[in-house]
């Protein structure tokens, strides 16, 4: 059996923090062959540096995926192109050619790829369908597809028309869970995966100033909030043909004993070490 775990966008220190804290705990264990992470928030809420990859990887994750937010940090100029970050293919910009992160580990081969939706999404130069028809090509056991887009149809699209290509389908960017994880067809699947980070808030930001924003049209920042981080995150198992058995997500609050939580599920007895 193969495992893999997904957490959803990572959104800025307190996220950040409470991966730091609860991921080595959670290898310590359950064993997990892969360890991926959307990151296109983890920076102050937008984009990435390159210490803080550094910083992620430290604790245990082994790739990213990034979305619109890829290029918002000035200093993502400066990230080392060998660092196994996905930038969406179709999202314009410096790392167009960095969209999928093969790595090998314990004998077996994953493809963490990424594209962006083209509905409702800004700075994309091409049809996802289009990208992924050759993207998918790639040479691995398992490929993995974060699809960063905004709407629930344009996921859905995706998933009929490539589930016979991709072992897995996770969508990113609308930082809420939704409880529509499946296998479907041979491919795990699940709308939004979530996010990691602060909880209460909206999408991540401070509650009072978007909704001044929203409803008093007062021009305030997207403040990423103080409260502490919830972490959203998807096991994914694979049987020995690297076909998925299984897809649970899990939502843990802030309040909430992250290894409590998950301990009495089926799945995760399997990966216990
Ligand atoms: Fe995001
Ligand atoms: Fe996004």
């Amino acid at each position: 059996m193969i495992s893999v775990l997904f957490f959803g966008d990572i959104v800025g220190a307190k996220g950040r923090s409470r991966l730091k804290r609860d991921l080595p705990l959670l290898l310590e264990k359950y064993h997990f062959d892969f360890v991926l992470a959307n990151a296109e928030n983890a920076a102050h809420g937008k984009g990435i540096t390159p210490k803080i990859i550094d910083e992620l990887l430290e604790c245990g994750i082994d790739a990213f995926s990034l979305g619109n937010h890829s290029y918002s940090k000035n200093e993502v100029m400066w990230l080392d192109p060998s660092k196994p970050v996905a930038f969406p293919k179709n999202l314009i910009g410096q790392f167009q050619n960095h969209h999928t992160v093969v790595l090998e580990k314990n004998s077996h081969t994953i493809a963490l790829m990424s594209v962006m939706g083209n509905v409702f999404m800004e700075n994309t130069d091409a049809s996802w369908a289009d990208e992924l028809q050759v993207m998918t090509q790639v040479n691995a056991d398992i490929k993995i597809c974060d699809f960063h887009a905004e709407t629930t149809s344009e996921k859905y699209i995706l998933l009929h028309t490539f589930h016979h290509k991709l072992q897995a389908i996770i969508g990113t960017h609308t930082h809420v869970q939704t409880s529509d994880a499946q296998i479907y067809e041979g491919c795990a699947y699940i709308t939004d995966v979530g996010m990691c980070g602060p909880f209460p808030s909206i999408l991540g930001r401070d509650v009072d100033e978007v909704i001044r924003r929203f409803i008093k049209r007062e021009k305030t920042h997207y403040t990423v909030s103080e409260e502490e981080a919830m972490l959203s995150f998807v096991v994914i198992t694979f049987d020995d043909e690297y076909h998925p058995n299984n897809i649970k997500p899990y939502s843990i609050l802030p309040n909430e004993n992250l290894l409590e939580v998950i301990n009495d599920c089926d799945i995760m007895n399997l990966l216990r070490r």
